[in-house]
């Protein structure tokens, strides 16, 4: 499939968080949306829809439900009932509905960090109480500590929050890892819920993302899984996501107060991630041979900066850069001055790092780069 993600696309005007930010000759490398195009069919849905020209108010689709059943089996084994899928207008609100109605008032939630911001914020506005676990750098990768992990369990400790790919550390956990958060879920009694977002981001060939509650029947019962089409196939603009809860009463309560407090998906975000799901696995294949070869630019560069280092990125188009080296109070400031506008460490609760989004046209990434060696060389 000719697709060029070379391509450069003018996004001034379009009401882009990520382009809107920062004025003047500023890279913006932060949000977590990319810079490509969403896939032809993608698009020619969309399309479809707005010649249509009736947008009434519109329920979920049979077909799309069916497309999930269908890609869970087939990418995972993972056997799913059209039932246990509740959809959502984005990920972000089912981590709120996770800590709000799957956790009582007075229960503890563990957090892994550091972490997509909106973890924290759901159980802070919840509010629970909650405890941060830190990843921990093994063998080149971020990886869950499990011994903190148990340390910090509380008699009222209801649900683990996990992010797997995990933004952002950029790691893909194994299967052998997730079995042992299983089983400590299971020991402990816990809940789960698994962002999996950026499942479809898998970057290492060979390497397969497995959802924490496709590992058995006990497992599966008290795992909450978020998923969306949104990051991988670039449309989170449009917006739709779900949640997979098998089991009954959690997926009652989950969706407790759905339609007061949550709106349904538009008809857009259904019509998008239909097409995506049906159509458009060659494209999103040659858009991950891309990243790929983004990421390896990214970790190759990196590799050379001083005072900057950075763990393998197995998934995901984040690079999360260590840069406590510098000894900055705040180095995503630095990089700003000199026209790369990086997301701060301090938004996931790590204030030395920066993130570093690679989901753009490959020469604007290394102008990006060069501009942070520049940085670095001005110090
Ligand atoms: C781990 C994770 N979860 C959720 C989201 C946002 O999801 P949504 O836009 O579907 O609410 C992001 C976006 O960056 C993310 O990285």
């Amino acid at each position: 499939m000719a697709i060029d993600f070379d391509l450069p696309i003018d996004r001034s005007g379009t009401w882009s968080m990520r382009w809107d930010r920062y004025p003047g000759d500023v890279i913006p490398l932060w949000v977590a949306d990319t810079d490509f195009r969403a896939p032809p069919a993608v698009r020619e849905a969309l399309a479809a829809r707005v010649a249509h020209g009736v947008f009434g108010y519109t329920h979920a689709p049979d077909e799309l439900r069916a497309a999930i059943v269908e890609r869970m089996r087939r990418l995972y084994d993972w056997r799913i009932e059209p039932e246990w899928i509740s959809f959502l207008p984005g990920v972000v609100p089912g981590l709120h509905l996770a800590a709000r109605h799957l956790v009582p008032p007075d229960g503890h939630v563990l957090v892994p960090t550091p972490i997509y911001q909106h973890f924290k914020r759901a159980v802070q506005l919840a509010p629970r109480t909650h405890a941060d676990v830190p990843l921990v750098l093994a063998a080149g990768r971020w990886a869950i500590d499990e011994e903190r992990l148990a340390a910090a369990v509380q008699p009222n400790t209801r649900l683990l929050y996990l992010c797997n790919p995990q933004n952002p550390g950029g790691t893909l956990f194994t299967r052998p890892e997730l079995e042992r958060l299983a089983e400590f879920a299971l020991r402990h009694d816990l809940l789960v819920c698994s962002d999996e977002i950026h499942c479809d981001l898998l970057l290492d060939p060979g390497k397969r993302h497995v959802p924490i509650a496709s590992l058995g029947a006990e497992t599966g019962r008290r795992c909450v899984t978020l998923m969306s089409p949104n990051k991988a196939y670039n449309f989170p603009g449009t917006g739709c996501a779900y949640a997979i809860i098998e089991d009954e009463a959690l997926r009652r309560a989950f969706s407790a107060d759905s339609h007061a407090t949550v709106h349904d998906p538009g008809l857009f975000g259904y019509a998008a991630a239909l097409a995506a799901y049906r159509d458009d696995e060659a494209w999103l294949a040659a858009q991950l041979d891309y990243l790929r070869a983004n990421r390896d630019l990214v970790e190759r560069t990196v590799g050379e900066l001083p005072g900057l280092t950075m763990a393998h990125v197995e998934a995901t188009y984040l690079a999360w850069i260590d840069a406590s080296a510098l000894g900055l109070h705040d180095p995503q400031a630095l990089f700003l001055e000199h026209g790369v506008a990086l997301s701060p460490g301090a938004q996931f609760g790590a204030p030395g790092f920066v993130r570093l989004n690679f989901g753009t046209q490959r020469a604007r990434l290394a102008e990006a780069l060069a501009r942070m060696r520049r940085a670095l060389g001005a110090r």
